[in-house]
Order: structure tokens, then C-alpha cells, then sequence
């Protein structure tokens, strides 16, 4: 092990599950930094969700370890029970329990007498801005607030990591991006060690500070944001993260031939290739004799996306601005801003 996991809040290796013959985790390795805020990505199916109950301790992995700040809770014969491992978490439907208050809600879990717990109750609801809420009944409150309070009853045990299995999902789009942020917030402010879980590529990408693509039960890729969608390790990541066009190629070194010509490499390879072209990549110019040719167009207000063919038959999807003006029908010249990516075809 490296010194830099050594230091890791969490630490998942080798982790597998199975249910009834199915293996769920085929060897699940995650090493959070702390304080670190960790999108789990991946479809639905993946075992997202199993690996979330493991670190929980709701459930016990076939094989592998779980060591949390440097505490081993799971594997080598270790079995360390949910309610000994200072892990907190929330859920996708908000489980509050319906027939006490807000406030005892979240004092629920505190230690101390139950004035103590009440106050500490108090503060909490204070810092997530529901300070005026603490008599209410929850169903008495929408669901962004629900959330903040199911958040607010996980953190008042102070835990040492706190988990989030879709916590937004309930939520209508309009209020996501609200109470996304609002979370976002109380983590970073709480500065606790979070992983949480969606299938939502943009939630991923744009609220967590690295981003764990699960695919088949295996954490395919670890890395910032940007790592994942810019330099994705595999066309399945590339393909899962955003979307992506392919064309067939043949690396030379840092260049690759391609239906577009000669495009450049961020890193060297050779041989018969797959060459990942975000949309937003690529650049259009009306010109009679250009390569492509427009089949369609969708516009979303702050862009467009714009179906194209090339002379070969091949489809690529663009996205452009606004603005740009171009008819289906017309043909077009297509260049390649930035350098491309490509995996050796199997
Ligand atoms: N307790 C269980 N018993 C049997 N199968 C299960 C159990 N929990 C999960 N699974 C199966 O494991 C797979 C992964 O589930 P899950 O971890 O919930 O995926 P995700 O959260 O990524 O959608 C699914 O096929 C699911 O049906
Ligand atoms: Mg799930």
C-alpha cells in the first residue's frame, strides 16, 4: 500500500458480493481521501447500493476488506456491526420517522440528557437553515427540506464518514439543483468525508470532488471530474460519462487517422483504435464542399446539439452554440478543437 491510502478515510479492496449466484462486486478498490466529497457513478444495477451497505455495515462483503481511518471494520474475519462504525447515512426516500418532530427527528441518535440533545438538535437545524422548523411534523415540510433534515439527523453523531444513496433523486428538477447546492454546502462546511451515490453523470461531475465510475461491479475509474470525462481510461467510461462519438482509427504515435483527417493524441498510441470525439469538440462551418453533411438539429436554448453523417456513412453528434446557424441538409466543415482520445479496438 502507498503512504497516500495509508492516510485514506476509507479504504474498499478487493471487495466481492455475491447473491444468489450472481456475483454483484467482482472487486470493488476505492481509497477516499479525507474530507474528500466522492461520487460512487455508475448505471443502475452496478452495485452501487451493495457497495454502500458494506461500508455501512448493513451487510458483509464474500471477500475483501473495508478500513476506515485506519480501522479495519470488514474482512480478515473482522465483522464490526452499523452501530459501531460511526458511519452516517441517508437515503434517496429521506426515512424520517413520521410521528416525531422535526427536531427530535434529528436529535434522535445524540447522546446526552434530553435537554442536551435537544439543543444540539437545535444548532444543527440552525446551520442547515431550518432553524424555524423544529416543531413541525415532516410531512409538514417539502421535500429539499426533508432531505436537509434527513442530512442534519446523519451528521448529528458527528460521523467519521457519511454516505448518500441517491439523495436527490426524489426531488423535482427545479428544486435539485437548489437543494443540491444547499447540500454541497453543509458538507463542505461540515468538511466530513462523504461518498455519495447517482446515476446522474452531470450530478457527478459537477458536485463531488472525485468521481469513482462503478461499471459491473468494479470501480473502472478514480479521478477528478475533469480526469474522468477528458482522459476516460476506457470507451466504456468514455461511453457511460457523457456523451461520445467513435470513429475508427489508426494511431501512429501522437497522431491518429481518422474519417476527420489527422487528429491529434494526448497520448501516444499505435495500432487500430477507437477515437473518442466529445461533441463539444467538434467545430462546424458551412461550406459547400465540407465533409458532412447536417442530418438533423435539437436546440436546448443554451446550445445545440446537431446530428451529422460523414462521406463514409459514419454519425457524429456536435454541439455548438446557440447562435450558430446552419440548416439540415447543408454541408459542413468539421474541425477538431483540442487534442482526442483513443483506445486500442479489441
Ligand atoms: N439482497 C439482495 N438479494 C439479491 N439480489 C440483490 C440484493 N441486493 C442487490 N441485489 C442485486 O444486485 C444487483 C446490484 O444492486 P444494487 O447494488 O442495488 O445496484 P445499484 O444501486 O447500482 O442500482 C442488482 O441486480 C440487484 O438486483
Ligand atoms: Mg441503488
Amino acid at each position: 500500500m502507498t503512504s497516500s491510502t495509508d492516510s485514506s478515510a476509507l479504504i474498499c479492496s478487493a471487495l466481492t458480493k455475491t447473491f444468489a449466484d450472481a456475483p454483484v462486486l467482482r472487486g470493488v478498490d476505492l481509497a477516499v481521501p479525507p474530507g474528500a466529497v466522492v461520487a460512487l457513478l455508475g448505471p443502475s444495477g452496478c452495485g452501487k447500493t451493495t457497495t454502500l451497505r458494506l461500508i455501512a455495515g448493513f451487510d458483509f462483503p464474500d471477500s475483501g476488506d473495508i478500513v476506515i481511518n485506519g480501522r479495519r471494520v470488514a474482512g480478515a474475519g473482522v465483522q464490526i456491526a452499523a452501530e459501531n462504525r460511526r458511519v452516517g447515512m441517508v437515503f434517496q426516500e429521506y426515512a424520517l420517522f413520521p410521528h416525531r418532530s422535526v427536531l427530535d427527528n434529528v436529535a434522535f441518535g445524540l447522546g446526552g440528557s434530553a435537554r442536551e440533545r435537544r439543543a444540539q438538535a437545535a444548532a444543527l437545524l440552525e446551520r442547515i437553515g431550518l432553524a424555524g422548523v423544529g416543531d413541525r411534523m415532516p410531512h409538514g415540510l417539502s421535500g429539499g427540506q426533508q432531505q436537509r433534515v434527513a442530512l442534519a439527523r446523519a451528521l448529528a453523531p458527528k460521523p467519521e464518514l457519511l454516505l448518500l444513496d441517491e439523495p436527490f433523486s426524489n426531488l423535482d428538477a427545479g428544486l435539485r439543483a437548489q437543494v443540491r447546492a444547499e447540500v454541497r454546502a453543509i458538507l463542505s462546511h461540515a468538511g466530513i468525508t462523504s461518498i455519495f451515490v447517482t446515476h446522474d453523470q452531470e450530478e457527478a461531475l459537477s458536485f463531488a470532488d472525485s468521481v469513482a465510475v462503478m461499471l459491473e461491479g468494479r470501480v473502472a475509474q478514480f479521478g477528478t471530474p475533469s480526469t474522468i470525462y477528458r482522459m476516460p481510461v476506457s470507451r466504456d467510461v468514455a461511453a457511460f460519462v457523457g456523451e461520445a462519438n467513435f470513429l475508427p482509427g489508426e494511431a501512429h504515435g501522437g497522431v491518429v487517422h481518422c474519417a476527420l483527417g489527422e487528429l491529434r493524441l494526448g497520448a501516444p498510441l499505435n495500432g487500430a483504435v477507437d477515437v473518442l470525439i466529445r461533441p463539444e469538440m467538434i467545430d462546424l462551418r458551412p461550406q459547400a464542399d465540407g465533409a458532412a453533411v447536417i442530418l438533423w438539429r435539437e436546440y436546448y436554448g443554451y446550445a445545440q446539439r446537431v446530428g451529422l453523417k460523414l462521406a463514409d456513412g459514419a454519425a457524429l453528434t456536435a454541439r455548438v452554440s446557440a447562435s450558430w446557424e446552419g440548416a439540415v441538409g447543408e454541408k459542413v466543415a468539421v474541425t477538431i478543437l483540442g487534442t482526442a482520445c483513443a483506445f486500442p479496438r479489441s
